[in-house]
């Protein structure tokens, strides 16, 4: 708005006028300045009369010094009054025009000048022509003397006299009137008593000149001529109109002419420095009348005017109060707009995020009821869970109490067999290979009796009948001493068993019996999982009052995930072997607890195992009273309890599997590979099939594979549940190699459930048998596997053209399973090979397997399995096969065929030839034409 405004504005200017006076012919002037400005509305003027005193004109320009007025018009009351506070206006650069009266020196921007000589000497001239020469004579009422009109009017007037008057000479007299009325009618009064003949008064200003007049005619005097000037309207005019005076002379008052020269200068453009305004009228009695009645119609149209530019003042208010109402029409209605436009977004935006959240809060209601039912699925989840857990609670509790009871029957029937395979395994007589076995046998009933009587400790643990029967003793002692014990066991394995225990007692109240089964299930464990060549150590310490046994090795470490349920009961870590039972560390802890004390382990993968248990020290009173009661020293030998010559037995290292580079192969015999990582098992294997097979073995699928790409047996021999890589994942691989997917697999298992069998055929295992198994049974199996496997095969052996017979073949043998159609392509691709290359007579057997993409072993073991014939047999098969075709169906020499056929020299091919069809290949010629 403000910008607006200020644009409709541009430069304004004030501008002062300084009057000496305020009579009818100022007014006149007056007059004419305001209608002049009306038509600029870029400025406006202040006029100011001074009364015909210098002192107030003085004050008055400075007046409007001071309130910065931009130009000072100024018609000086006296020039040299006057002068210098012009001089300092002007000095200060505000512009000045000088006009009607002039100034001393040429202070000033412009000087508008009249003609006051002409006036003077036109008013010479009238007196001439009206007066009577030698008779009578002039009476002169000059102007303010100072004020240059006065002296140029007399001037003129005087020199016309001078020069036309002929030698009439000076006026009677001439006096100062001052442009006033009443000292001009003083004066005249005073100057006719003085001279009585003078007939012409000349006044400077008709003001003057009726006051003459009036002083004239109040003495008689109607014949005197009085002469005037300015000849405004309302006063000279009117004086001559009315007979008062007998004539006056126009002096042009020029207020439009000062003003626009004014505006010239304020708005830079071209202005006269002096500007001379020149020529009078004559006003007398002729007309005087027509000039009134002008004047008049001139007043009329003035105040029309007037009136008009009233009105268009108002215009002008209004139309710039309509503009700045446009403006702030324009304004609001931009502001309007904007505000409409910001609105419509702000609805659009508020639309779109009201939508969004619509849909926000849809997704976030569907959450929540999914939210809603899922807490729902998994109260009920957990529900079922808790069901599950108590049946498997149940089911657990059956269990162990199923195990007891079996358990409390097995043990008689294992008593009886133990002692007799015990002694008989002792025997002199027996053969190695059944020494072997019952040795095997006597390991295996140790271990059964252990878990049976674990077992059974376990139940009366839970039903709270594992009586104690605590005593104090120095573990510090009883701990070294078992440990010593199994010096020998470290040492035969190559372990190294640091034993930690400072000389100061560690008294303890245990159950001395409890406390051995404890800690050889501690060191067992450590001697189980730790590798030959390993660190275990033993350790017992005091800390405050506890006593610490700690039992460490670096061996194979327990799994995280495993770590928080190995002391639970029956569980078993998940890969990892040998596997127990699940219950001995469970006993141990329950043990343990029985005693006061607890215990905890630290382990990782890889990193070793490190129990603790921690066991209250016994306080004195203790120590006093269970050693008046035992009335034995404190030092008293070690009582042990546990049967540890058996478990020692039970940590011997695991007979040792023959090693690769000893195997000695009998070539008549099929190879075998057995993979378990019960080495009893591969044992046992190995006494059952060794006299009719070569065996080689591995404790895991990976070392088994390895195995047999490089060995390609004739069949494998796997357990099903093995570390690292179990025996289906290595049956799947086996039969997804091309090297070894002939071979069969026969999948050996503890476990009997149907899906694992199925598990087991889907895997591509050929066979399956679970344990236990007979050692005839097994004989059988291996032996059809191996015998079946050749009898497929053979379908390939002696065809005139073997490629279209395959092909034929392949369509008649519908009953091939999808394991015989791989092998069958295998050979398809194989004979192709042979068949395609069969003329080269470089070909060999290396050449045929990089075609194939197999290793030459590989290959050859294969085709072996396949047909029972080496690829170089099957080459020269084919080659035989394709002499005969040539000899039947073509006129070229036999060494020409032999040459098309692969052989570089005749002769051998003529031999070969013979052992093949049992006669030459002339003959063969001859009996076929
Ligand atoms: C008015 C006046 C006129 C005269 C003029 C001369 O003040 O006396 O009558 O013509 O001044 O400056």
């Amino acid at each position: 708005m403000l910008l607006l405004c200020s644009c409709g504005g541009g430069s304004h200017y004030r501008i002062g006028v300084s009057q000496p006076s305020s009579d009818a012919w100022r007014s006149q002037m007056n007059d004419e300045i305001r209608r002049e400005i009306l038509f600029h509305d870029d400025a406006e003027v202040e006029i100011r009369s001074a009364d015909d005193d210098n002192e107030t004109q003085i004050a008055d320009i400075r007046h409007f010094m001071e309130q910065g007025f931009d130009l000072i018009i100024v018609s000086p009351n006296e020039g040299e009054a006057l002068s210098p506070v012009l001089a300092e206006a002007y000095g200060k650069g505000i512009p000045v025009i000088v006009f009607d009266r002039a100034v001393k020196g040429d202070s000033y921007t412009s000087y508008l000048k009249l003609n006051n000589e002409e006036l003077g000497r036109a008013a010479a001239d009238y007196a001439l022509d009206k007066g009577n020469g030698g008779k009578g004579g002039i009476l002169e009422i000059r102007g303010l003397d100072g004020s240059s009109p006065a002296e140029e009017r007399h001037r003129g007037f005087m020199e016309r006299l001078g020069r036309e008057g002929n030698g009439t000479g000076a006026p009677l007299a001439s006096v100062n009137g001052k442009w006033n009325e009443e000292e001009a009618r003083r004066l005249t009064d005073s100057l006719l008593d003085l001279h009585p003949q003078a007939n012409i008064i000349y006044a400077h200003n008709d003001a003057m000149a009726i006051g003459a007049s009036k002083a004239a005619r109040a003495c008689g005097r109607d014949d005197i001529t009085i002469l005037g000037i300015d000849a405004t309207p309302s006063l000279g005019v009117q004086a001559v109109a009315d007979s008062a005076i007998d004539a006056t002379f126009v002096y042009p008052t020029a207020g439009d002419r000062v003003v626009r020269t004014a505006l010239a200068i304020l708005r830079g453009e071209p202005y006269p420095r002096i500007d001379r305004v020149g020529s009078t009228t004559l006003v007398d009695s002729h007309n005087a009348p027509i000039l009134l009645a002008q004047n008049q119609l001139l007043a009329d149209k003035t105040r029309q005017l007037e009136e008009l530019n009233g009105k268009l003042s108002e215009m002008r208010g209004e139309h710039r109060l309509q503009g700045y109402f446009l403006y702030a029409v324009v304004v609001i209605a931009l502001l309007l707009g904007g505000g409409t436009v910001l609105m419509v977004r702000n609805i659009r935006e508020r639309r779109r995020y009201e939508k969004i959240l619509r849909e926000k809060n849809g997704e976030l209601a569907a959450e929540r009821d999914r939210q809603e039912s899922l807490n729902a699925e998994l109260e009920k989840e957990r529900d079922r869970q808790r069901e599950l857990y108590a049946e498997l609670e149940e089911a657990t509790r059956s269990k162990l109490a199923f195990f007891t009871n079996v358990s409390h029957d097995l043990r008689t029937p294992l008593a009886l067999i133990a002692e007799p395979v015990e002694q008989v395994s002792k025997a002199t007589y027996l053969e190695p290979s059944h020494r072997t076995l019952m040795q095997l046998a006597n390991r295996n009933v140790g271990i059964l009796r252990r878990m049976i009587e674990q077992i059974l400790d376990f139940r009366k643990h839970q039903g709270g009948r594992l009586d104690l029967q605590p005593e104090t003793v120095d573990l510090s002692g009883i701990v070294r001493e078992w440990t010593e014990s199994f010096a020998m066991l470290a040492s035969k394995r190559r372990m190294k068993l640091t034993i930690d225990i400072p000389d100061s007692p560690a008294m303890v109240s245990v159950d001395l019996e409890k406390m051995e089964r404890v800690f050889f299930n501690l060191l067992s464990n450590a001697f189980k999982y730790t590798p030959d060549g390993g660190t275990i150590t033993v350790s017992v310490q005091t800390e405050k009052d506890r006593v610490l046994l700690r039992v460490s090795d670096n061996g194979s470490g327990i799994a995280p995930d495993d770590l928080d349920h190995i002391f639970e009961r029956f569980y078993q870590a998940r890969k990892v072997r040998p596997r127990g039972s699940g219950i001995g560390l469970a006993l141990t802890k329950a043990f343990v607890e029985r005693m006061g004390g607890s215990v905890s382990v630290e382990s990782g993968k890889d990193r070793g195992s490190c129990f603790t248990v921690s066991l209250p020290m016994a306080s004195d009173r203790e120590q006093a009273a269970d050693k008046a009661a035992t009335e034995l020293p404190v030092a008293a030998p070690v009582r042990t309890a546990a049967p540890h010559t058996e478990l020692r037995e039970l940590l011997l290292p695991e007979p040792e599997a023959i090693k690769e580079g000893d195997l000695r192969f009998d070539d008549d015999k099929p190879l075998l590979l057995m993979v378990d990582d019960n080495a009893d098992i591969r044992r046992l294997v190995r006494e059952l099939l060794g006299a009719d097979h070569n065996i080689i073995e591995a404790a895991d699928g990976k070392a088994a594979l390895r195995l047999a790409m490089k060995y390609v047996p004739d069949i494998v021999v796997s357990d099903v549940m093995m570390p690292g890589m179990d025996g289906l994942e290595l049956t799947r691989q086996l039969k997804q190699e091309k090297g070894t997917s002939h071979i069969p697999v026969l999948l050996l298992t503890a476990c009997r459930l149907e899906e694992q069998r199925v598990a087991g055929f889907l895997s591509g295992a050929d066979s399956y048998i679970s344990k236990p198994f007979g050692g005839e049974l097994l004989r059988v199996r291996v032996r059809n596997l191996i015998e079946n496997r050749q009898r497929i095969h053979n379908l390939y052996l002696d065809c005139e053209n073997p490629l279209a017979e395959i092909a034929a073949r392949r369509s008649e043998l519908p009953e091939l399973n999808s394991q015989e159609a791989v092998e069958n392509d295998f050979y398809r691709d194989f004979l192709k090979v042979v068949v395609e290359r069969h003329a080269d007579s470089d070909l060999a057997v290396g050449h045929i397997a990089a075609a194939l993409g197999m290793t030459a072993g590989v290959l050859g073991r294969k085709v072996k399995a396949l047909t029972g014939m080496a690829p170089t047999d099957v080459l020269r098969k084919v080659r035989m096969n394709q002499a005969r075709l040539l000899l039947t169906t073509t006129d070229k020499s036999i060494s020409e065929i032999s040459y098309e056929v692969g052989f570089s020299s005749p002769q051998y091919f003529a031999r070969c030839f013979r052992e093949t069809f049992g006669q030459t290949a002339s003959a063969f010629r001859e009996s076929r034409r």
